[in-house]
């Protein structure tokens, strides 16, 4: 399965950090941000990446991540999305590199302990819909800044809700998606949000009306370093202590 690593944005929640680059290319112990991303997919076997961010620091991610082959990867192409119009947008500049074909959807400033392998497997099985993966969260103050997993009795998903104030349950839905190929075509049908942005949030809301979506709880430590500047600094703390990216126990 070929994966879209989404690097764009603005880096609002950590200036003035990212006055100086692009924020997945900050630190996160000894490497950058970008680079546990890549390899957390490596590590889940996908080895053709398409990695799309603004044009300002695309030299930068060049220089870092060079062809890829040094991480394992077969094929690393770039794309740039022009304006910070989203997550779904972003992903859907992706649509001539999937090719037709279902793709596994990550935002770089995610990091895991564990790998998601099983997660993608799954997928690669039954390529349907959309797979999500969630995490439950031992902190409830960070389920605000997130998207969270509404349930109903069957434990089957009936809706994702973006930065709740009140949080229908535990499970943020972390930065990996699954999608069928009929993703791109799904995106063009989203409108824009209240901020102007094509948002994931509603992309996923789509497949779960539809009833083409599933999930899988992942273990161990997750993290957005790009939450806000503690989230930042917690998730380089944890990944210095214990690593990121191990086999599955
Ligand atoms: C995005 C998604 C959110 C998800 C989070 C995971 O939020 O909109 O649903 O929980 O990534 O990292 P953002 O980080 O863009 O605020």
């Amino acid at each position: 399965m070929r994966g879209i690593l989404l690097a764009g944005g603005t880096g609002s929640r950590l200036q003035r950090l990212t006055r100086i680059t692009n924020k997945h290319l900050l630190p996160i112990y000894d490497r950058s941000m970008v680079e546990w991303a890549v390899e957390s997919l490596v590590a889940a076997g996908v080895t053709e990446l398409l990695l799309v961010t603004g044009g300002e620091h695309i030299g930068s991610f060049l220089r870092v991540l060079g062809d890829g082959s040094s991480y394992g990867l077969e094929n690393l192409s770039f794309s740039v999305q022009e304006q910070a119009g989203g997550i779904a947008e972003a992903l859907g500049l992706g649509e001539r590199f999937a090719d037709g074909q279902p793709v596994v959807v990550m935002l770089a400033d995610n990091i895991f302990e564990q790998t998601f392998k099983a997660t993608i497997d799954a997928f690669r099985e039954n390529p349907v819909g959309c797979r999500l993966v969630l995490c439950e969260m031992e902190d409830p103050a960070h389920l605000s800044h997130l998207g969270v997993a509404a349930f109903d009795e069957n434990r089957s998903i009936v809706s994702i809700i973006e930065k709740p104030s009140d949080p229908p349950s535990p499970y943020a839905v972390t930065g990996v998606y699954c999608y069928s190929a009929d993703v791109f075509d799904v995106v063009k049908t989203l409108e824009p949000s209240a901020r102007g942005e094509l948002e994931v949030t509603d992309l996923n809301n789509h497949y779960i009306s539809t009833g083409h979506v599933a999930y899988d709880v992942q273990p161990g430590f997750w993290g957005d370093a790009g939450e806000s500047i503690d989230a930042y600094q917690q998730v380089g703390e944890y990944v210095a202590r214990h690593g990121a990216n191990h086999p599955a126990i």
